[in-house]
């Protein structure tokens, strides 16, 4: 297993752990009026983030929780990796060396100094909003891939994985969570004042967006257009290689390995005849209940 994934699957295992004792009005602290999660951040965190310096050659992918992130990340994380190992003699590191949690706001208050020893390309995800990004990010022109994906999957995404994981509330009932999803109470914020605060950088020279919906449309295209943006050259082969390890069917295969128990709740979807179906879907198409569907 790479080293990083083993930082990542131990980390979301001792806040499962932790989130399974906690009672459920402290799962969430409030920093600068956003709500996060206890178990995995801290006030003295954010603030160490402050400080954090970004490198122009770092690359940075930022989505709201459940737009994809997860899946651009390995989209990214595989070219890094392919391109350095290509390009050996070059500056370039593979990241699998990068032994920190991947979120750069999850994680201890120590964390942006160990981060300061990594080599280059450091690989950062983030769920922040901008104006609680480090200003190094927008100072040194470091490059951010926007992922965005339209609200109504974001909602449903984010009310399954909020009652499939310990560490977040849990809602009974759709109209409570739609209630919170609404009104902002959230982790990591509101969703509109997410694409709000991140329109104001639309135009930025560093920062490119891609959706979702495009990605699922047109995988290779997808690849390719990140590829180009943070500047990493692979053969056409090479290319292929990340698209078909990023299908969902692929992933969800590989993520005992890459995401350990967390993977049964972020690949929540099944896949039959190469079409990805959510639970709704597959009960219609069965024609017949599924116990805890
Ligand atoms: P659903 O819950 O709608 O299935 P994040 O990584 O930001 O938490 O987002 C999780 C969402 O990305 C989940 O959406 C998950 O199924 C989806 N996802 C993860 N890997 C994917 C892939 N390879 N292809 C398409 N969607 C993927």
């Amino acid at each position: 297993m790479a080293k990083n994934r083993k930082v990542f699957i131990d980390l979301v295992d001792k806040a499962i752990a932790t989130g399974d004792t906690m009672k459920s009005e402290d799962l969430l602290f409030s920093y600068k009026g956003i709500f996060y999660p206890a178990t995995v951040c801290s006030p003295e965190q954010f603030k160490a983030l402050e400080a954090f310096e970004a490198r122009s050659d770092d690359v940075i992918l930022a989505g709201y929780p459940k737009s994809g992130t997860n899946w651009v990340g390995q989209i990214i994380t595989d070219l890094v990796t392919t391109c350095a190992k290509t390009n050996e003699d070059e500056t370039n590191s593979v990241n699998d060396e990068l032994d920190e949690f991947p979120y750069l706001e999850v994680g201890d208050a120590e964390k942006y100094q160990r981060m300061k020893k990594l080599p280059s390309r450091r690989i950062i995800f983030t769920h922040l909003m901008p104006h609680n990004l480090p200003e190094s990010i927008f100072k040194n022109k470091t490059k951010v891939l926007l992922l965005l994906r339209n609200p109504k999957d974001v909602a449903t995404s984010y009310y399954h994985f909020s009652n499939g994981l310990s560490p977040l509330p849990s809602y009974e009932t759709w109209d409570e969570f739609f209630t919170a999803f609404m009104t902002g109470k959230m982790p990591w914020g509101f969703y509109f004042d997410y694409i709000f605060e991140w329109n104001r950088h639309i135009d930025d020279e560093n920062i490119m967006t891609i959706t979702y919906e495009e990605l699922k449309e047109n995988r290779a295209m997808g690849v390719k257009k990140i590829a180009e943006f943070f500047g990493l050259s692979l053969t056409e082969e090479e290319l292929q290689d990340v698209v078909d390890r990023s299908s969902f069917q692929a992933m969800k295969d590989n993520s005992e390995k890459t995401h350990g128990a967390f993977g049964n709740v972020l690949f929540r979807k099944v896949v039959e005849d190469g079409l990805v179906m959510g639970w709704t879907e597959v009960r219609q198409q069965r024609k017949k209940p599924l116990v805890n569907g």
